[in-house]
């Protein structure tokens, strides 16, 4: 069979990193191999994110751009994937013609077939079905070689909380969570790959397990996942704050391999939004959630989203908001301006907050956030972390890059000798502080913590 090249983009999250890896096993079928370049490619696959409008606008600019490409080379296979695709379907084709596949959120695993399938009809084809049951929602083997020290493995797709502003739910579809024992055997398959840091990834992390009679909740999961040998740490992502029980907030001080960082998206901090958000949780709780996880783990870091300008939302609200951010100090947030999506509840609210007010209540947000996460950054100079190094620097040569515990970006000299460092865990003394990153320096002397005679030093990229 022809060796074949495919370009893939990812726009939006961590599920859309995954699915992408997985297009990539499998159109290993059809012989493709991926490459960097755009002009080189016979399959182009953008792989979207509908979360906000911007998102999508992002989708469609990228399609302009390629309707040259596929004028002057017509046997160029265009495919788009992820949220756009499953929400807009055929409508999708009638806005950009010279798109041959649109592959649905639960299509992944049909990919080369459809591929196969507009090869053979000469038309555009559009799959935006259920997943079927004969599907795996992943194939972990056979692994391709890992060039870094870190992975995402999904535990769950999908989300059942219908917050009113968010289009998940219809292009996800409802949570569906994975077998443990299928996520524990890809972790160890990844690890004897050479990754050493897995992040756990589905919408709302904290309600796996709580449908499909696995008999399996998420603190026992990560129990599990603690135990695989050679795993360094174990990250995850997203909790929604309703669900975060005392279990899983007693494992950040039981379970040595679980990082002192929880992303816990608060969106408001007013009782009156948060309850038109269909969030199912007060300020209160909130608070109270983060004092518990601050007492189990002192030196957690907490990071959170919130959402500027949703439907009535008054000065005084916005005020709460500023409140919560001063009252708990987060140490970054993602902040986002409001934004109508297609069908969800929230686009029939009345009392839309005009772009202006949006625009000024952001730039609050953002100032006041920026303070903290500068003074949180700089409470970190003088300490030694220990840095799980993922490469090199992409702006600075012989610089290292890599990761605290607490997931803070890490830059430091490689001492001239370029080592192959990814998938060690280094001592570094922080030697600087700025906005989104550190400065550090090797400390002299300092243990590398065994990561096996060669384990992930071999797969430096
Ligand atoms: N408008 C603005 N922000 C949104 N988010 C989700 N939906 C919307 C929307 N319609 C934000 C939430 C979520 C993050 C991933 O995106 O804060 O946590
Ligand atoms: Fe969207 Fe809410 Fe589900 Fe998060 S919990 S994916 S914001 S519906």
């Amino acid at each position: 069979m022809k060796q074949k090249r495919v370009y893939i983009v990812t726009m939006g999250c961590q599920m859309n990193v995954y699915d992408s890896e997985q297009m990539l096993r499998h159109l290993t079928s059809l012989n493709y191999r991926p490459t960097s370049q755009l002009k080189s490619a016979d399959l182009i696959i953008v792989n979207t994110c509908s979360i906000r409008e911007k998102a999508e606008h992002k989708v469609y600019s990228f399609l302009g751009r390629l309707t040259r490409m596929k004028r002057l080379k017509p046997n160029l296979m265009i495919s788009v994937a992820g949220c756009v695709a499953q929400q807009e379907g055929y409508r999708l084709i009638k806005r950009a013609p010279h798109v041959d596949i649109v592959l649905g959120t639960f299509a992944v695993g049909r990919l080369p077939s459809l591929i196969t399938q507009a090869e053979a009809q000469g038309r555009p084809v559009v799959d935006i079905g259920p997943r079927r049951d004969s599907e795996p929602l992943c194939i972990p083997e056979p692994v391709p070689k890992i060039e870094r020290a870190t992975a995402f493995v999904t535990i769950m797709q999908g989300c059942d909380n219908f917050c009113t502003y968010c289009v998940v739910p219809y292009v996800r579809g409802r949570e569906v969570s994975r077998a443990p024992e299928e996520i524990l055997r890809e972790i160890r398959l990844l690890v004897e790959s050479g990754v050493v840091e897995v992040t756990l990834i589905g919408q709302n992390v904290n309600a796996y397990g709580k449908k499909n009679g696995h008999g399996c909740d998420f603190p026992t999961l990560l129990g599990h996942v603690n135990e695989i040998q050679s795993l360094r740490r174990i990250r995850f992502t997203t909790s929604h704050p309703r669900d975060l029980s005392d279990e899983l907030i007693e494992a950040f001080g039981r379970l040595d391999k679980l990082v002192p960082h929880i992303h816990l998206p608060v969106q408001s901090g007013s009782d009156s939004v948060l309850n038109r958000m269909n969030r199912g949780y007060s300020r209160d709780f909130y608070l109270k959630n983060v004092e518990k996880l601050r007492r189990v783990r002192p030196d957690i870091s907490i990071t959170s989203d919130i959402i500027v300008g949703f439907p009535g939302e008054k000065t005084v609200d916005f005020e709460n908001t500023l409140d919560l951010v001063r009252e708990v100090g987060f140490d970054s947030l993602f902040m986002f301006k409001y934004s109508d999506r297609p069908n969800v509840p929230a686009v029939k609210f009345s009392k839309k907050v005009p772009d202006v007010v949006i625009g000024d209540r952001f730039t609050t947000l953002f100032g006041l956030q920026s303070g903290f996460t500068l003074r949180k950054n700089k409470t970190l100079t003088g300490t030694i972390q220990e840095v799980l190094v993922d490469g090199y620097s992409k702006r600075t040569p012989y610089q290292l890059m890599g990761r605290t515990p607490c997931n803070r970006v890490v830059n430091f000299p490689d001492d001239g000798e370029r080592v192959t460092g990814v998938g060690q865990i280094l001592s570094v003394e922080i030697v600087k502080a700025f906005s989104h990153s550190l400065l550090g320096q090797r400390v002299a002397g300092a243990e590398e913590e065994g990561v096996g005679e060669n384990g992930g030093m071999s797969h430096a990229a």
